[in-house]
């Protein structure tokens, strides 16, 4: 197949406000008696600089400085890279994330909600939803979504799950949850934002993994367009940008306080903000917005699609495909092999054909089709499953008795917040059972919580606990 990106219109140009300054400042150096020390690279090992390159140090800044702007308050190029954010995703107001969407959930807890109210809230919400609870103090109410247990994944939450929540709880400050979960199942969004409106709460949408959707037409809508009042997203997943810089959107209808969850933002935000970092973030959105990085994502869709139909020739590997009650993404490819549970699957990939996967988990692993990968990558992937199709390989894992994907339906004994300031012991693992969790655990990836601090700690939970010697208890 000819490589769509090479057709590439390059006259369309998309203004990068961010990215032009910093050009700006690279192109007309300063004498800089200012941070970070390494000054350029002059201050760094050798070995590192020539690893990275030294105009990648060059260029590694904070804001303030050589009229970058600044991103508390945001000013000049930031916030002008804000604001054409803002207008490509569909969003009122951006504000651009340091430390990945981690940042934006704990300031959707912080901001937004406060001790003695409650969050619905989903239970195979990311651990950093967790940590903005024990912050706010806000008390989680679970919502349990579908399982799919063939694929031991979570599934979609249901709006009537949501709306038996709201109807059984008053004092609800917002209803939190996440779309899509980690493997690309959606929920239905547009009916759990009607029911949000009618009983006048809040709707935060954790979209960590859905920064594409809003361009192209073959990918899901954006809970922004579907009537949520604010949604995360990571660009670093899967959007372009530099790990750990993320967007976090206020929908144009939305009635959250957002000064309040700005405030919230400065205060959790480093006060040394990587201008490389955010530079990512404009070009990550520049690009999605130009001809070339529509192709790019074209290409993710079509290359997803591709290996869906060649994984539908093969008898014993298989992938997951929307099927009743519940839609995916499709360029998140979720797949499992007769007889290999997904971690021996994943090593079979790594140690015989060089092959890295998203995650792994006990029944099957996650490959990410990438605006990144070429056509080549993926015949290569299709023709290493092929070869495990034929094989006979055996699985090796189930001797080490581990569960990977928590799918527990908590039994809750304390307040996550009392919990976690509580007084602790430390036991070890096989004395804890009937005991109170003290702490969160909540191995990454999937970032599920498997025990939260007030919780009752089962024999059921030991599966995932193989790699803890001891736990810490409630005293
Ligand atoms: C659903 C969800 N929300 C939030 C996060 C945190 O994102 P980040 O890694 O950008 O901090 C993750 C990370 O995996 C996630 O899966």
């Amino acid at each position: 197949m000819t490589d769509v990106i090479k057709k590439e219109n390059k006259s369309t140009k998309v203004k990068a406000p961010i990215v032009e300054a910093l050009k700006k400042a690279y192109e007309n150096p300063t004498y800089q008696f200012h941070i970070p020390g390494h000054t350029k690279g002059n201050g760094s090992l050798p070995e590192f600089r020539k690893l990275i390159g030294k105009k990648a140090l060059s260029l590694d800044t904070t804001d303030e400085f050589d009229n970058l702007g600044t991103l508390h308050p945001a000013t000049g190029p930031i916030k002008e890279a804000q604001e054409l954010a803002a207008k490509a995703f569909g969003a009122k107001k951006t504000f651009f994330l340091l430390n990945g969407s981690t940042i934006g959930n704990l300031a959707f807890a912080m901001g937004l909600t406060k001790k003695g109210q409650k969050i619905i809230i989903n239970r195979n919400c990311h651990r950093s939803a967790l940590a903005g609870m024990i912050i706010s103090g806000a008390d989680p109410v679970w919502v349990v979504p579908n399982r799919l247990e063939d694929w031991g994944i979570w599934g979609n939450i249901s709006p009537e799950s949501i709306e038996e929540a709201l109807k059984n709880n008053d004092n609800v400050g917002m209803v939190w949850i996440t779309n899509p979960t980690y493997e690309g199942v959606i929920s239905d969004i547009k009916s759990i934002a009607l029911i949000c409106k009618k009983h006048n709460v809040p709707l935060i949408v954790d979209e960590a993994h859905a920064s594409l959707w809003n361009f192209n037409d073959h990918l899901p809508e954006s809970a922004l367009k579907l009537g949520a009042d604010a949604v995360l997203h990571s660009l670093h997943k899967t959007g372009g940008s530099m790990s750990q810089s993320s967007m976090l959107h206020v929908a144009e209808n939305s009635k959250i306080d957002v000064a309040a969850l700005e405030k919230a933002l400065k205060l959790l935000h480093t006060t040394s903000p990587s201008m490389l970092l955010l530079a990512s973030l404009d070009a990550a959105r520049a690009n999605l917005e130009s001809q070339r990085g529509k192709k790019q994502l074209e290409r993710a869709v079509l290359n997803a699609k591709y290996l869906r139909r060649e994984i539908d020739k093969l008898e014993h590997i298989h992938h997951l495909q929307p099927d009743f009650g519940y839609k995916t993404d499709v360029t998140k490819v979720f797949i499992k092999a007769d007889g290999l549970s997904g971690k021996r699957l994943e090593s079979i990939l790594e140690i015989d054909f060089n092959i890295e996967v998203e995650s792994a988990s006990d029944e099957g692993l996650l490959l990410l089709s990438n605006m990144g990968n070429t056509r080549a990558d993926m015949q290569y992937l299709i023709k290493c499953l092929q070869k495990i199709d034929k094989s006979h390989y055996s699985d090796i894992c189930y001797l080490e008795n581990k569960k990977h994907m928590p799918m527990l339906s908590p039994i809750i004994k304390m307040s996550l917040r009392d919990a976690y300031y509580s007084e602790k012991e430390t036991l070890a693992k096989d004395k804890c059972i009937g005991r109170i969790s003290g702490e969160v655990i909540a191995e990454c990836p999937p970032g599920i919580a498997v025990l939260l601090p007030g919780e009752l700690i089962t024999e059921a939970h030991m599966p995932y606990l193989v790699d803890y010697d001891f736990i810490e208890v409630i005293k």
